[in-house]
């Protein structure tokens, strides 16, 4: 296999550097795997000595902050690292993705900065709803998507149909790069479809917390130790390459085909043949398409960057907010002044670190593909574009469609003027979607989610970072549409189709809640003229 990107432009410059770099993430439905794999992987890029240590795993080092309290209490992770590495003579940038279903949206902002998914299934589950869910927004995205069935030290489900079920569900062609040698379960290494007549041994290093020892075995050998369970390996990778499943990287790339990997990511099997395939297969930065048709910028122009997260207090002894930073072209410097498309102003960069853990350094450039948080960026908004020289602009990042609604009032009445603060600062970061209705006035907001845990989130965050506790008041709607000011004028005045026009606080767009479904309908056939459009779904 080729790299797929050429490393001809000099190194130092954008896009020498660009083309050293590979940005991705994990995806995959929770407990399928990722927080190990994640560690498995900065194990072996050597970014961090043992296991563990980049999610707090066992009490050892790890990312804190006032709401993980909560995220550890229900021990699922909702919030975001990234991890930089070099390997092999690359730069790796791993963006972490939020694990929960709740927390979808928060994801679907982090794929709008890689190039690349690692899809991880879990070996005895194959698909769950998640997965399905972002591998939609990766195909939607144009991300090329890379398949990691995990945890084959333990029983699991047959090879061939998991492969089929990817094909069946996903229309994308699997192409087995590597193939276990023994079922799940009963793992005794992997062949590698590339060199056929091989066999990689794969033994878990003393205490699983290093690489795993990896012996190359040659058939006879191969043929001698396991016998049935060699013999059905190299059968079945045989029968796959009969059927045309061999990896062919302009079909991966343009997402009708995923190379797929077996391991066990937790005794750190198969995992540096994935890391290799993240460096020979995933495509480097490219231009990014700009918004309204306008030509790419090209890696070595002027900079610009996307920025695709907004956090605040990330751990106790920072209370500050971060807005993380995607470069997309040109070379960052730390310092420099750049301008927010959005609004036309200078945003200085003085305050820019890299963000691994909760570990910050400075960082003084950055290349495409690299990510920056900057610190104290009360300007900065998901979504906004920053840039040097000629107007950039990126297009806007999609909002979901929110299903779960409620008012939110100040627990204590003398607590306004932090509430007020509090629910402006989680709109802005997007932990929530902020409504108003002409009904309800500004005093009494209304919340609008994907999932419901985003509302424990804000109750969380309002009392110990705010201090203004909230009470939330359910409302009885489930579905949102986009329609204009006739539209909520209309709904507003119906007194057949229950439902009620919200502006949303940020961008003044204006939108018409449902109780299902069913009153949508009864709504346009009660007002065929007024628009209604339909928010992306978060599944
Ligand atoms: P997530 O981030 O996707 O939610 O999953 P996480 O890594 O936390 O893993 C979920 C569970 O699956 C963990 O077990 C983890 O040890 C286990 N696991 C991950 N990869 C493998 C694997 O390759 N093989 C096996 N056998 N197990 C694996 P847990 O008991 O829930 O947590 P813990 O106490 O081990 O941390």
């Amino acid at each position: 296999m080729t790299a797929p990107t050429s490393t001809a432009a000099a190194p130092g410059t954008a896009a020498g550097e660009a083309a050293r770099r590979r940005t991705f993430a994990v995806i995959s439905h929770p407990d399928a795997g990722k927080s190990t794999l994640t560690e498995a992987l900065a194990l072996h890029a050597r970014a961090i000595t043992s296991a563990g240590a980049v999610h707090g795993k066992g009490d050892r080092r790890g990312v804190t902050s006032d709401w993980m309290e909560m995220e550890r209490a229900r021990g699922i992770s909702v919030t975001s690292a990234v991890l930089q590495f070099d390997y092999r003579g690359r730069v790796l940038n791993l963006l972490d993705t939020p694990g929960h279903a709740d927390f979808s949206e928060d994801t679907y902002r982090v794929l709008a900065a890689v190039d690349c998914a690692v899809m991880l299934i879990d070996a005895a589950k194959g698909l769950e709803e998640q997965t399905r869910k972002l591998f939609d927004v990766c195909r939607h995205r144009g991300i090329p998507v890379i398949t990691f069935i995990n945890k084959w030290d333990r029983p699991g489900r047959d090879a061939l149909e998991l492969l089929d079920e990817i094909e069946r569900e996903f229309r994308l062609r699997p192409t087995p790069v590597t193939w276990p040698v023994g079922i799940a379960g009963h793992m005794r290494g992997l062949a590698d479809a590339r060199e056929p007549g091989t066999m990689l041994r794969c033994t878990r290093a003393p205490g699983g917390e290093k690489a795993a020892i990896e012996e190359a075995l040659t058939a006879a050998v191969a043929e001698a130790e396991f016998g049935e369970e060699w013999r059905t390996a190299t059968e079945e990778l045989e029968l796959l390459a009969g059927t045309g499943a061999a990896h062919d990287q302009a079909d991966f790339l343009a997402g009708r085909s995923t190379p797929v990997f077996f391991g066990a990511a937790l005794t750190n099997i198969g995992v540096r043949l994935l890391l290799d395939a993240v460096v020979d297969l995933a495509p480097a930065p490219a231009p990014r398409e700009q918004a309204g048709g306008a030509a790419p910028r090209p890696l070595d122009g002027e900079f610009s960057g996307l920025v695709f997260k907004v956090q605040a207090n990330m751990d106790r002894a920072h209370r500050d907010r971060i807005a993380f930073l995607r470069v997309c072209s040109g070379v960052f410097e730390r310092g420099m002044t750049v301008t927010r498309a959005a609004s036309g102003r200078p945003f200085s960069t003085k305050y820019a670190h890299s963000v691994f853990g909760q570990d910050r350094t400075s960082v003084e450039r950055a290349y495409p593909g690299d990510v920056v948080g900057l610190v104290n960026a009360t300007a900065l908004r998901v979504g906004d574009t920053l840039y040097t020289g000629r107007k950039a602009e990126f297009p806007p990042m999609p909002t979901f469609a929110p299903e779960h609604f409620a008012i939110v009032r100040p627990a204590d009445i003398a607590k306004s003027k932090q509430f007020r603060r509090g629910i402006a600062q989680l709109d802005e970061e997007g932990v929530v979607q902020v409504l108003v209705s002409d009904a309800r006035g500004e005093q009494a907001p209304v919340l609008a989610a994907v999932g419901p845990m985003q509302f424990d989130v804000v109750r969380h965050r309002m009392e110990h970072e705010f201090s203004a506790a909230v009470k939330l008041e359910p409302l009885a709607y489930t579905c949102a549409r986009r329609t204009d000011a006739e539209g909520g004028a209309a709904l507003n005045r119906s007194r057949l189709v229950h439902g009620e026009a919200m502006t949303r606080v940020k961008d003044g767009e204006i939108l018409a809640l449902f109780p299902s479904r069913w009153h949508v309908g009864s709504f346009e056939r009660e007002f065929p003229r007024s628009p209604l459009e339909p928010l992306i779904a978060a599944h």
